[in-house]
């Protein structure tokens, strides 16, 4: 599979960009925000809520972190106007994380708080192991500072996940809110698994760990070990669809979230499994990323792992594996 995926990756600056387009079509709302609004609305229909994505990371110049600032607040307002089921995503880097801590803490405080003020929650996606211990520490000081409504991402690949839903859980007991993904970044052997199977093992073991430590626990994966050990996890802790979360020193409902998990996908990918979760009674959110900036994400996505271009490839050539 790894020869394939970097065949069609270096085949990629070749292949026309109307054809890049025309593929990433699925996975993106569109350049702007009215994309992402005209898919929520779409998919509204399918009890699905949301998390919007502004695309865009690791800044050059602080000032290209006002673009996103002003970005996110105009996300806000339209779902606030339009009542949509949905909440934030961000990347700490398109803030400023790499360039200057303070000022890239200012840019997320700014956003929190005002998506706080509406009970909006905000997750900061986690980027590559240079600013892991950094978004941990970002999400803590939000919750020292009073922001309540922020949490992370963690990644099973990696072997500090153990210690991080620890840290997290320990210092904010049940506001710990952690999406719990395998990790798109392909990270060293000196710090994460990098084999298949040792991967989707540490991922479900990362889920046991924050179904048991109280957290609210986001599951995003389309991978049916995964989902499959998820739904054993929930059901042998009393946890699931119409019932309350049972578990002692979880944190109450909140609004706009499942009991104590959800499910999340990405936008395009497996919509099949989504809808068959959502019919079943479970939270399910769907991951929708748009901006301009879609071509040169995309790209970046596939140098980091040409895994990516080898699913986005099946899905064309066997469309039954992938239904929107
Ligand atoms: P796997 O890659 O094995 O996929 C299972 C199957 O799903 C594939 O066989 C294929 O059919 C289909 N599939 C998966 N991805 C596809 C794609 N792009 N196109 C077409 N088909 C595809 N990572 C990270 O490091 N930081 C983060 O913040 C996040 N955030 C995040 C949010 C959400 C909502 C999701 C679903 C995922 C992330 N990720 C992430 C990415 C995550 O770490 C992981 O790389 C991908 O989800 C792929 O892993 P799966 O567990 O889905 O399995």
């Amino acid at each position: 599979m790894g020869i394939m995926g970097r065949l069609i990756m270096m085949a990629m600056p070749i292949t026309p960009r109307f054809i890049i387009r025309w593929v990433a079509n699925r996975y993106v709302a569109g350049p702007d925000l009215a994309g992402a609004m005209e898919v929520m609305r779409e998919l509204s229909a399918q009890e699905a809520c949301f998390t919007i994505d502004v695309l865009g990371e690791e800044i050059t110049t602080l000032a290209e972190a006002d673009f996103f600032v002003e970005e996110y607040a105009r996300v806000l307002d339209a779902i606030i106007a339009e009542e949509f089921d949905a909440n934030i995503s961000l990347k700490p880097t398109a803030f400023g994380l790499l360039i200057d801590e303070s000022s890239a803490i200012a840019n997320i405080e700014r956003i929190t708080s005002k998506a706080a003020e509406h009970e909006i929650f905000v997750r900061l996606d986690m980027e590559d192991h240079r600013v892991t211990q950094s978004t941990i520490d970002l999400v803590t000081k939000m919750h020292e500072l009073g922001l309540t409504n922020i949490g992370t991402v963690l990644q099973g690949r990696l072997f500090r996940t153990e210690s991080d839903i620890a840290e997290l859980a320990g210092a904010l007991a049940g506001a710990s809110d952690v999406r719990i993904c395998k990790g798109i970044y392909l990270e060293s052997e000196q710090i994460a698994h990098t084999g298949y199977h040792d991967i989707v093992k540490a991922t479900n073991r990362a889920i046991d760990q924050l179904l048991d430590a109280g957290s609210y626990t986001a599951i995003a994966s389309h991978d049916m070990p995964i989902i499959n050990h998820s739904l054993a996890a929930l059901s042998q802790r009393g946890m699931g669809p119409g019932v309350s979360d049972p578990r002692s020193g979880a944190g109450g409902r909140r609004k706009g979230k499942g009991p104590g998990y959800e499910f999340q996908m990405l936008l395009g990918v497996r919509g099949n499994i989504r809808r068959k979760l959502a019919s079943q009674g479970h939270l399910t959110r769907v991951y929708i990323p748009y901006g301009s900036r879609w071509y040169e994400y995309s790209m970046r996505r596939l140098r980091e792992n040409p895994d990516v271009a080898w699913h986005i490839a099946k899905s064309i050539i066997m469309p039954w594996t992938n239904r929107r």
